[in-house]
């Protein structure tokens, strides 16, 4: 039995020894610690023996036993190891090969400015405010002192959604100015960004859709002073410090007295040129004091309050910052113009 014992374990060693597969393990495993395996079947035969010769083959098989668990583990850790080193050479990788750029998108112009002036604003203690691009009438001429009769509400110039002229794209972001001020109470520091429609052919600076950003702020005390410091900031901060700025006088329905805002050429520096059509100046947005027909159409008590407004182009700042000359550029998205930014 001894001897049996000793064959199994040369056996089964040698066996262990040759496999070539993880997965052929545990069948040898079975084959030879199983219950129905070789030693088993050896053991089985213990009965016959004498009693005192017992122990001692006992021992020898459980050593047997243990030899043959030993090389189960040191042949599975060894194929596991082939295992790993063969995908690891099949998975070979050349880091030579050049690899491909993912492309990354941009920010629109319109965007960048964009951002950058609600930086600004929002800086000032200014929150946004948002207003609807289907707008009433009502907002966007009424109550905003337009008479019956004004021009700018001609079918001519504005798209209207409705026969009866009441429902229509909106003109201007004017119209939020009435409805923040409808719906709260000063202190009021808004801008309010947005598309605007008006009905332009398209060419080089006109557009039949455009964005505008309003201004609003409406306290007590507020002055002239008040609105050409904050327009002055803004467009220090947007064009670089010392740039110059020039109030001309205006008309706007809705504000009294009311100015255009014109930037120093940014091209020339004021000595003319093409860009400002040897002006030295270029017009940049319109402004002046909340009219007291718009404040009492909106419930604000102008015994109280005062206020200025202003309302900018949003095109027209983009195309002075980067010096565009062609607003058809920010709407045809044209890869090689977008990619610039
Ligand atoms: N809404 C005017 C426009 O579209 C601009 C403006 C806004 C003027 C606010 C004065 C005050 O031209």
């Amino acid at each position: 039995m001894k001897e049996k014992l000793e064959q199994l374990k040369a056996e089964a060693l040698d066996a262990f020894k040759r496999a070539e597969a993880l997965s052929s393990l545990e069948a040898l495993r079975v084959r030879y610690l199983g219950k129905k395996g070789e030693l088993t079947a050896i053991l089985k035969q213990m009965g016959k023996l004498a009693p005192e010769e017992r122990p001692v083959i006992g021992q020898l098989a459980n050593e047997v036993r243990t030899g043959i668990e030993t090389a189960i583990e040191s042949s599975r850790l060894l194929l596991e190891e082939k295992a790993l080193e063969a995908r690891l050479s099949a998975e070979t990788l050349d880091v030579t090969i050049p690899g491909f750029r993912i492309p990354v998108g941009k920010k629109h112009p319109l965007s960048i400015v964009l951002d950058e002036v609600k930086d600004i604003f929002v800086g000032m203690g200014f929150s946004i405010a948002e207003g609807p691009e289907i707008e009433l009438a009502d907002y966007n001429f009424t109550k905003l002192n337009h008479g019956p009769a004004h021009p700018a509400r001609d079918w001519q110039d504005t798209f209207y959604l409705t026969e009866d002229s009441r429902v229509l794209l909106r003109t201007q972001t004017s119209p939020v100015q009435t409805r923040v001020m409808e719906t709260q109470s000063p202190p009021i520091r808004i801008i309010s960004p947005g598309r605007v429609y008006r009905k332009d052919e398209v060419d080089a600076t006109h557009s039949p859709m455009f964005h505008q950003i309003e201004g609003l702020v409406v306290d007590k005390n507020i002055t002239m002073a008040d609105l050409k410091g904050t327009l002055n900031a803004m467009v220090e901060r947007l064009y670089g410090a010392g740039t110059k700025t020039r109030f001309r006088p205006h008309h706007f329905p809705f504000t009294e007295p009311s100015c255009e805002v014109d930037v120093q050429c940014f091209k020339c520096g004021g000595s003319g040129c093409p860009m400002c059509k040897s002006e030295g100046w270029i017009e940049l947005l319109g402004a002046g004091m909340v009219h007291s027909n718009v404040f009492k159409a909106c419930g604000v008590d102008s015994g109280v309050y005062s206020g200025f407004a202003f309302g900018v182009g949003l095109e027209r700042m983009a195309m002075m910052r980067f010096n565009i000359s062609d607003m058809r550029l920010f709407f045809e998205n044209d890869m090689r113009f977008l990619a610039q930014f």
